[in-house]
């Protein structure tokens, strides 16, 4: 069986992690519309709410690198049930990937599959922002 590379991206940079508080690594792989690969690991603060999760990591990362749209989001953690991504994830990754299939992977080859919408129903974006009457 070969390995999604998007899945081995995101196992890579889970390695990449900053998890002293917590020990609880997540790896995030994004595909651009181009192909590109953009990845980013869990980052903890001390002040713990300050903290960001991978995928967060993962989409500003790709902002910053000039890409806006992003078509699959793979996320690695070491949890016997694959980890979803937190509602705030859920949010940033609506509002840059709405189209996207997410694929959830632990380590031992368990994977599912889900798309934004399943993740993320009745989402509020900037459609609501341009709705509103001033
Ligand atoms: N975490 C992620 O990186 N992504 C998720 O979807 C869930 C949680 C991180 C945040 C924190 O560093 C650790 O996992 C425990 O919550």
């Amino acid at each position: 069986m070969t390995t999604d590379p998007l899945i081995a991206a995101a196992t890579e940079a889970r390695f990449r992690a900053f998890a002293p508080f917590s020990h609880f690594l997540v790896g995030a792989a994004l595909e651009a519309e181009d192909g590109t690969t953009v990845v980013g690991c869990n980052v903890e603060s001390a002040s713990y709410g300050l903290t960001m999760c991978a995928e967060r990591v993962a989409v500003f990362s790709g902002v910053a690198r000039g890409f806006r749209c992003f078509k699959r989001v793979a996320i690695v953690a070491d949890t016997e049930t694959p980890t979803p991504p937190c509602g705030a994830c859920r949010q940033i990754l609506w509002e840059f990937a709405p189209d996207a299939e997410v694929i959830l992977a632990n380590l031992t080859g368990t994977v599912l599959r889900f798309t934004m919408r399943d993740l993320l129903p009745h989402p509020f974006d900037a459609k609501q922002l341009a709705e509103h009457s001033v």
